[in-house]
């Protein structure tokens, strides 16, 4: 087990109505708030109107910015540090998914930092100080809500690039699984995906000794497999969308990934993607991760067979560990079909014909590669998206 520091300080409220102490709540940081919400969603849910009388009780000023898109823009990041430095803004609260949360982030770093905030995502500079944020979190998905890292695209050039740092983990969290009732079934689909998505770039590892955190994401990935099937059928069966929603929190806070080191290469690939053709994140994953696995499977067969019986429920066969990885991946593509998420750039009507430009900015980085379970470079990349076709 290596060495780490786990520090995920976000407060969460969780539970059946608990969006009604936001004002109390967010009275302890500031006396004027910029509240940050997406396309209308929180407006149709009425959960808008019940912010603003918590807010207006708690005799907090705010100021609004809507129109967050999925796969957030620079454009609009901008738009809102301009405006919380001309309103002297103190606390910027994100009512929504990830993308209105990241949206919030990359705001609440903007304000203080006098040059472009692109530059933190360029890797010029780092964040040293920030607006403290709260959320409202209305989609299950990205983890967010917790975690240490904001994604956003850049319009010009189409690069959606992310930050990593401490400092940008949320004061605070309300968490109300009622919220998610509203959720149409892909939105709730994709969520799954991505929460998955995030144990298992934290799975497959090549750090050894690590039963307690291999075992923490078996758990969280049988948690969602099982509840996935009900939520689907019944929208509001809360116990399932409990479930659900406190899972997507710890897939991504970094409590599983504590002591070893994640993979994180389907990601940066998907976000690729994203970026460009602007599909869902979770819809992404569900294409990339079982292309990126049987591209590199062969690397750990062992870990790949304990997640096929362990995770899957495929016969433990010690003869033949590379069929029951096989088949592992195969359950796992069987499942991603079954709650109506694709598995083919086809079914996102990607075509084939910008791979190279994808793959080439992947690997902008300083080691040229992406991944640490395997690393890969370009060709990698290139023969990924070839299998995900
Ligand atoms: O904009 P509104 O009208 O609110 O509608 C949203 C949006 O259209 C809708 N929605 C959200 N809650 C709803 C709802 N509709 C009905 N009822 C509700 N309760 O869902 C749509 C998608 O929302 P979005 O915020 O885009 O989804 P998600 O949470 O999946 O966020 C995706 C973004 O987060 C990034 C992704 O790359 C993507 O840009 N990620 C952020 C991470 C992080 N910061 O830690 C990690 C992830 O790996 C990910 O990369
Ligand atoms: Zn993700």
């Amino acid at each position: 087990m290596k060495n780490f520091v786990f520090e995920s300080p976000t407060k969460i409220i969780f539970g059946k109505g608990t969006e009604s102490v936001i004002g109390e709540e967010v009275k302890k940081y500031g006396k004027k708030v910029l509240l940050h919400y997406g396309g209308g969603s929180i407006k149709k849910s009425g959960l808008y109107d019940r912010v603003i009388d918590s807010l207006k009780a708690a005799e907090i000023e705010y100021v609004e910015l809507s129109g967050v898109q999925p796969n957030p823009r620079l454009s609009l990041v901008e738009k809102g540090i301009e405006l919380c430095r001309k309103e002297n803004v103190g606390y910027i609260l994100a009512v929504g998914g990830g993308s209105v949360i990241d949206s919030a982030k990359a705001i609440a770093v903007g304000v203080p930092y006098s040059q472009s905030v692109w530059d933190f995502f360029e890797g010029k500079a780092t964040p040293q100080e920030i607006l403290p944020l709260g959320v409202i979190l209305t989609i299950p998905a990205t983890g967010s809500e917790a975690s240490n890292s904001c994604v956003i695209t850049n319009e010009e050039g189409w690069y959606k690039r992310g930050i990593r740092t401490d400092l940008v983990r949320p004061k605070l969290a309300i968490m109300n699984p009622e919220l998610t009732f509203t959720l149409p079934p892909f939105q709730t689909a994709c969520g799954i995906v991505d929460i998955m998505s995030h144990v298992m770039e934290r799975y497959f590892t090549n750090e050894k000794n690590v039963d307690l955190t291999d075992g923490l994401c078996e758990a969280a990935l049988k948690t969602v497999i099982k509840n996935a099937p009900i939520v689907l059928k019944d929208p509001e069966d809360y116990a399932a969308r409990a479930e659900i929603m406190w899972t997507g929190t710890i897939a991504h806070n970094e409590l599983l990934g504590t002591g070893r080191v994640g993979d994180w290469a389907s990601h940066k690939i998907e976000h690729e993607v994203s970026g460009i053709y602007d599909v869902a994140h979770g819809a992404g994953l569900a294409v990339i991760l079982p292309a990126w696995m049987k591209y590199v499977y062969k690397h750990d067969i062992n870990q790949f067979a304990q997640f096929a019986v362990r995770v899957w429920g495929v016969a433990e066969d010690e003869e033949n560990l590379e069929k029951a990885a096989l088949e592992g991946i195969k359950k796992m593509e069987e499942f991603f079909q079954s709650i109506g998420m694709p598995i083919t750039l086809q079914e996102l009507n990607i075509p084939n014909d910008r791979f190279e430009e994808m793959a080439e900015k992947c690997v902008q980085t300083p080691t040229k590669t992406v991944g640490n379970f395997v690393e890969l470079g370009k060709t990698d990349v290139l023969n990924i998206l070839h299998l995900a076709v």
